[in-house]
C-alpha cells in the first residue's frame, strides 16, 4: 500500500523522539504492569468477547467526536495494543500520534499489530501517566481509553494530561463507569463481579485479572464524580456521555487559553 504520509512527518517524528526519555519504573504499578503482562496476549480477543464486541464501536464512537486537528500532535496514554492510536492516526494528515503505555509487553503487541505505513505518523512509548516525561503545552488532544480506572493516582494523571496539552486543547476519556438505571445497574453489577470472572477463567485460564477488573471499576469514580476531578483539574467546558446506559462513559475537557 502506498504510503500516505508525507515526508514532513519524518521531523515532527524525531522532534517528539528528543522529548520522550525511557522512565524508571519503581514504585507499586509493579501489580497493574504485572497483570497487563499476563493478559497482554490475549488482551483483544478476551475483550471483544466480553463486550459483546462493543469495545471497537466504543473506541470509534470516542474518536468520531474528538476534535482533532488535521496536523495535530496527540497523545493517547495507556495505549497497550494500539487500538485507539491506531483510530487516530487515520484522522490526521501531516501529525502525530504517540502512544504511551506503563507494560512493555503491551506495547511490543502494539508494535507488532502497526501496519508499515504508519511508522511515521505513530511512536510508541513506555511511560506512566503520573509522570509523563513529556513537555508541557505540546499536544493539541491528549486522549485515553480504559486507562484511568487502573492509575494509581487519578488526579495527578488528570493534572499530568492537562498540562502537557496546548492552551484550547482538548483532553478526553473514554472509561467504564456505573450504570445508573436501576434493575440494569444490578444485572450490569452481576455480570461484571460474578459472571466475569467465570468467563475470564474459561477463555484465558485465569480469573484473577478478572476479578481486578470488577475490583478496578469499584473503586473508580462514577461519572459525575470523573468531570468533577476534570474540572477541579483546571479543564473547563467539561462534559460526558454515557454509552449503553452508563456502561461507559467519554468525559471531555479544554484546556483553558492563555
Ligand atoms: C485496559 S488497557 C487499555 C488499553 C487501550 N487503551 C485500549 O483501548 O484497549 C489499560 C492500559 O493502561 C496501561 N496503564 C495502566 N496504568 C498506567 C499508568 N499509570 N500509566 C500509563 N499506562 C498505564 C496498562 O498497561 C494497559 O495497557
Amino acid at each position: 500500500m502506498k504510503n500516505k504520509y508525507p515526508a514532513e512527518r519524518k521531523s515532527r517524528s524525531t522532534e517528539l523522539k528528543g522529548r520522550l526519555r525511557s522512565k524508571d519504573f519503581e514504585g507499586n504499578q509493579e501489580e497493574v504492569r504485572e497483570i497487563f503482562k499476563e493478559i497482554a496476549a490475549d488482551y483483544d480477543r478476551v475483550n471483544r468477547i466480553i463486550s459483546f464486541g462493543q469495545i471497537e464501536r466504543w473506541r470509534h464512537r470516542l474518536v468520531s467526536i474528538m476534535d482533532i486537528p488535521e496536523d495535530g500532535i496527540v497523545l493517547d496514554l495507556g495505549c497497550g495494543t494500539g487500538k485507539l492510536t491506531k483510530l487516530v492516526a487515520n484522522r490526521i494528515r501531516g501529525g502525530k500520534v504517540v502512544g504511551v503505555d506503563l507494560t512493555p509487553e503491551m506495547i511490543q503487541i502494539a508494535r507488532k499489530n502497526l501496519p508499515g505505513e504508519y511508522e511515521n505518523v505513530v511512536e510508541f512509548s513506555l511511560g506512566k501517566g503520573e509522570d509523563l516525561v513529556l513537555r508541557s503545552n505540546s499536544f493539541d488532544v491528549v486522549t485515553s481509553a480504559f486507562t484511568l480506572r487502573n492509575v494509581n493516582d487519578l488526579k495527578n494523571v488528570i493534572s499530568e494530561m492537562k498540562r502537557i496539552v496546548k492552551p484550547g486543547g482538548k483532553v478526553y476519556s473514554l472509561e467504564l463507569a456505573k450504570p445508573t438505571l436501576p434493575g440494569f445497574r444490578e444485572i450490569y453489577r452481576f455480570y461484571f463481579n460474578r459472571l466475569l470472572p467465570l468467563i475470564g477463567g474459561v477463555v484465558q485460564g485465569d480469573s484473577k485479572p478478572y476479578r481486578y477488573l470488577a475490583d478496578s471499576l469499584k473503586r473508580f469514580p462514577n461519572q459525575k464524580k470523573l468531570k468533577g476531578l476534570y474540572q477541579s483539574a483546571g479543564l473547563v467546558e467539561v462534559h460526558y456521555q454515557e454509552i449503553f446506559g452508563g456502561i461507559a462513559a467519554i468525559h471531555q475537557g479544554t484546556k483553558r487559553e492563555n
